[in-house]
């Protein structure tokens, strides 16, 4: 039996159908195992909408920024009229990998084989002596059949998403429901105010995902950061694809800029499976980029948003990068302790979640499963 089969399995076992029993976690081949890992990849990844990068840091064309989505190399372009195009990043000639770093490639992508070139839109400009010395034609073989490879894109606000199979539906109705539940957000009056790269996290995708969406830890491991979102005020949000928690508090701060702590009505939305935006009332959000690199590696970034006219002083941004910093490694250190104990077998079962608290990890949970079985 695979791995795959065998966390399926285990989780079925377990599953109880009444409503308000505890629910079963997942077992360790789906946080340990490469196996686990590379069919996620192919069954989630690579068929659903995938979020990988944001839109303001494209608007200079020219700006190449090379990603990854199940595990292939991809490129996201912006052209001479700075609209976005995404590439698999592949020369069409022997398959190099063409561009390696982000940066501004003034006009062509150029391959550092035999300087095959591509325009910002994909196409194939010049594939030189290629047929010869100085000749570039060769019977049988036409330039307009060698441009870039395209691959399916949206932008939605400020950020962009990638289904890499091209036969997810269409991203409106994919993303209904997680929609529906920012609507308290005017997304138009969103501003990037800062990025933090978090690095790499030595643990599975998963478990940064069912951490931002189950309040159960949020006064235990955020006890001071978090010192004024007190759990009973939160709830948890299961809508579709959009899972998530929630906390109102009766009177919202006027600004959250000079925050040393949470204490704001909030919400932590995902979209699954990888899009993470959190919402703290009234003037501030911040959208998490989580790439996964292996079964135990996650790479992250954060950006922040102020919404509004609030105007953030270049020390009110550096309190909330040095805030959300804080934050996000209280996270880290209980994900990788989790990612540990998930090589002993102790977790063979998958262990138990909370109805009341873990009903949306549990429900993300669930989606990746149904995904791998499709
Ligand atoms: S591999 Fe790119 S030009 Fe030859
Ligand atoms: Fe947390």
């Amino acid at each position: 039996m695979s791995v795959v089969e065998e966390v399926i399995r285990i989780r079925e076992q377990s599953c109880t159908l009444e409503p308000g029993n505890v629910l079963p976690g997942l077992s360790q081949g789906a946080y340990i195992s490469e196996e686990f890992f590379r069919t996620e990849q192919d069954k989630v990844f690579a068929k659903n909408w995938v979020f990988v990068g944001f839109v303001h840091e494209f608007v200079e064309p020219g700006t190449c920024a090379p990603i990854e989505v199940a595990g292939q190399p991809l490129l996201i372009v912006s052209n001479d009229d700075g609209e976005i195009g995404v590439f698999h990043n592949i020369c069409r000639h022997r398959g190099l990998k063409l561009v390696t770093d982000r940066c501004n490639v003034q006009g062509s992508i150029s391959c550092p084989y035999h300087a095959w070139s591509y325009s910002l839109d994909g196409e194939l400009e010049a594939a030189p002596h290629f047929g010869g010395f100085r000749k570039q034609d060769v019977p049988g073989f036409s330039r307009a059949d060698h441009g870039l490879k395209r691959v399916r894109h949206v932008e939605w606000n400020d950020w962009i998403f990638v289904n890499l199979s091209g036969d997810a539906e269409e991203f409106e109705e994919y993303s209904r429901s997680f929609a529906e539940q920012i609507k308290i957000l005017d997304v138009k009056l969103l501003k990037p105010i800062g990025k933090i790269d978090l690095g790499e996290v030595k643990c599975n995708w998963k478990f940064l995902m069912e951490n931002f969406i189950e309040p159960y830890h949020v006064p235990i491991v955020h006890d001071e950061t978090a010192s004024g979102q007190p759990l009973k005020d939160h709830y948890t949000i299961v809508a579709g694809r959009c899972l998530g928690s929630a906390i109102d508090l009766e009177a919202e701060k006027e600004t959250t800029a000079k925050s040393s702590a949470l204490d704001m009505s909030a919400r932590y939305l995902t979209l699954f499976p990888n899009f993470v935006l959190g919402i703290y009332l009234p003037d501030q959000a911040g959208v998490h980029l989580n790439i996964p690199v292996s079964a135990d590696r996650t790479r992250q970034f954060r950006v922040l948003y102020s919404v509004g006219e609030q105007h953030y002083t270049d020390s009110d941004k550096e309190n909330l990068c040095n805030l959300w910093y804080s934050v996000h490694k209280e996270d880290h250190e209980i994900a990788e302790l989790l990612q540990e104990g998930r090589r002993s077998p102790v977790m063979n079962d998958g262990g138990v979640m909370s109805p009341h608290w873990e009903d949306s990890a549990n429900q993300f949970q669930n989606l990746v499963l149904q995904a791998m079985k499709d």
